[in-house]
């Protein structure tokens, strides 16, 4: 018998691979578009979930492309592009996830984008650094490392982690109703050795951040959520004696219940890490109840790892979080 809140499914299996998010989806055909029935039962499986696993499922760049447009309105890296970078892909909704430079060549070690793409090595969530953050990403293997070189991607679940909060702490989040401020350049400096030349003298305060509730409801599933990640700079409250209406956390305190929050999601029991295991694999989850990380490996300027992204913008109500609505995106130099 499934359990009770388990949907039932009639398309397609779904196998949990952890104790609470996690789970491998067979029976989807990505030979042809995916049927809107087969597709309603996936979305059932994501909201209850939080990160599917789709093994071989042998996508090409422009049916991954399309599937992912079946979740929502795709962000693309046309930005980006106009700031002078190139992309090595034919699709500007496709972002490059690869320890690849644009020529195709290795990212060698301590070089600029290995330095900054240290950041996806901490547990984080996408975009919550945009005016508008992501929903769903699809992720999916182009090119592996030989087993053994590590290169997993682990997942926290953000909603467990708040349904099971310490009541002191759970208690504060209530009483505060904390803001949190997301900047890209902040997770990328903490990950980075502190005297990357790439990032030493970069001051994140330079740059506008994503500022969205800490404490939140994940709409598809009803459940409370903890919405923090590794891009987490600093913390805000409303304060009416203050101009503009919020006042920041002072650093220290603020800086603590970040730490406090980020180590009480990243405990073991929250946690699974997803083995690549074959070229095709393809991995989606959802951003506004999960965090993310590219884990640990020896494969770093050895190995190709070639991970190809598409990023659905999030369409619930806190899309925006309390940004103004705007199509920047941040991350630029
Ligand atoms: C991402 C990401 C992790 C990985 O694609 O957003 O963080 O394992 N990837 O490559
Ligand atoms: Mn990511």
């Amino acid at each position: 018998m499934p359990h009770a809140t388990e949907p039932t499914y009639k398309h397609i299996s779904v196998t949990p691979i952890g104790p609470t998010i996690g789970a491998e989806v067979s029976g989807v055909d990505f030979s042809k578009p995916v049927p809107d029935e087969v597709f309603r039962e996936i979305l059932s499986a994501i909201t209850k979930y939080g990160v599917l696993v789709f093994r071989h499922a042998a996508l090409d760049d422009r049916r991954h492309v399309a599937f992912a447009r079946q979740f929502g309105e795709l962000d693309d890296v046309k930005p980006y592009i106009a700031a002078g970078r190139k992309n090595r892909f034919d699709f500007d909704e496709l972002f490059d996830v690869s320890n690849l430079e644009d020529d195709g060549s290795l990212v060698a070690v301590d070089s600029k984008r290995d330095h900054l793409s240290r950041g996806n090595s901490i547990f984080h969530v996408d975009s919550s650094f945009n005016p508008r953050r992501a929903g769903f990403s699809l992720l999916r293997a182009a090119a592996l490392p030989p087993p053994g070189h590590g290169g997993n991607t682990d997942f926290a679940d953000t909603r467990t982690a708040y349904d099971e909060l310490p009541s002191a702490l759970r208690s504060q989040l209530q009483r505060h109703d904390y803001v949190g401020a997301h900047s890209i350049w902040h997770s990328r400096k903490k990950a980075a050795p502190p005297d990357s030349p790439w990032l030493k003298d970069v001051e994140p305060r330079d740059f506008p951040m994503g500022r969205h509730r800490l404490c939140q409801v994940h709409e598809a599933s009803g459940r409370g959520n903890l919405y923090v990640a590794g891009h987490l700079h600093h913390l805000e409250v409303e304060d009416e004696g203050v101009e503009g209406g919020w006042r920041e956390v002072e650093a220290e305190e603020g800086t603590r219940l970040i730490e406090e929050l980020l180590a009480w999601v990243e405990q073991e029991r929250y946690r699974i890490s997803v083995e690549w295991k074959e070229v095709g694999d393809l991995v989606v989850w959802d951003n506004t109840c999960v965090m993310h990380r590219a884990g640990p490996g020896t494969f770093a300027g050895k190995y190709m790892r070639d991970m190809r992204r598409c990023t659905v913008h999030d369409s619930s109500s806190l899309a925006w979080g309390l940004n103004e609505k705007s199509d920047k995106r941040m991350g630029l130099p």
